[in-house]
């Protein structure tokens, strides 16, 4: 396993590998979630190249860049495990050096859910991935379900600009009481982590009115809110049941849709979704 810290490096190790090359962008602190889309990576091809870095220009300015949780010890350690090529591992100076000026917009999706909530994020993101893109030149590129409305953003991206790469996007891990594995859940104490089941009870709730035959988006919405605000370390930002195709939010429900939410347990905003089948 080859960890390259340099563009130039980074480059040169690509030309070593054999295609088809898939990829793995994360922000490290791995967890189950990670590890599955790596471990699919590897099963699908000859060449894995997995990416380190935490993105300052995906986060607002009063969120969490300087505390995310970060163990890149740990974190090479399991790639070794998975039997990864090349760890790509940035410096923020290598990504953004002095008069970084150029961004990536994907519209009105992002206008939406996580993009409302958090400003400026998905052009963080998709400038980001990009770069990594133009850099790694991968053939496949590996995300997860778990941040749905990302994914949605990327497959857009890759169609609207033309990438040359195949996006696949691989279904939420979660712990044995729901909960969506993520770097955020190191946030969590004891009491906060109980609590923050209540997103998959809620989720779970409205697949189970769904399933009943509940078809009134805004009735399932209610119920998985009046669910939520009877935790009381939870806060909601919002509830969503949309269309996966433009994120917009259904008034009658057309499957397949997307019921997603963001909730802050304590100080620690969590995100996670179902599809309506
Ligand atoms: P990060 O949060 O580290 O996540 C890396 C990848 O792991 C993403 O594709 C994410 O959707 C996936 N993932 C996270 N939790 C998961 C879970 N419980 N089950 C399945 N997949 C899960 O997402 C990012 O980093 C960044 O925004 C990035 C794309 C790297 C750009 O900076």
């Amino acid at each position: 396993m080859k960890v390259v810290e340099t563009i130039t490096e980074m480059r040169e190790a690509r030309r070593q590998l054999t295609e088809p090359v898939g990829f793995v962008p994360t922000m490290g602190y791995f967890h189950e979630g990670h590890l599955s889309l790596i471990r699919r990576a590897r099963a699908d091809n000859p060449s894995v190249v997995v990416s380190i870095f935490v993105n300052p220009t995906q986060f607002g300015p009063h969120e969490d860049f300087d505390t995310y949780p970060r163990d890149p010890e740990r974190d090479l350690a399991l790639l070794e495990k998975e039997r990864a090529d090349i760890v790509f591992m940035p410096s923020v100076a290598q990504m953004y050096p002095p008069g970084f000026n150029s961004w990536v917009e994907v519209s009105k999706l992002t206008e939406r859910l996580e993009g409302a909530s958090r400003p400026g994020h998905f052009r963080g993101v998709a400038t980001v991935v990009t770069k990594l893109f133009n850099i790694v030149q991968p053939n496949v590129a590996y995300f997860g379900q778990k941040d749905a409305q990302q994914a949605i953003v990327i497959r857009k991206m890759v169609a609207d600009l033309n990438m040359n790469l195949e996006i696949v996007i691989l279904p939420t891990v979660r712990e044995p009481d729901g909960l969506a594995t993520s770097s955020r859940n190191a946030y969590l104490n004891a009491e906060e982590r109980q609590a923050a089941t209540v997103l998959y009870r809620a989720l779970s709730l409205a697949q189970k009115l769904w399933a009943q035959g509940e078809k009134d988006a805004e009735h399932i919405r209610q119920e998985m809110k009046a669910l939520i605000q009877k935790e009381p370390l939870a806060t909601i930002d919002y509830v969503s049941i949309a269309d996966p195709q433009t994120l917009e939010e259904q008034d009658q429900i057309k499957p397949p849709a997307l019921a997603s939410l963001a909730v802050k347990i304590g100080k620690t905003r969590l995100i996670d979704n179902m599809v309506l089948e």
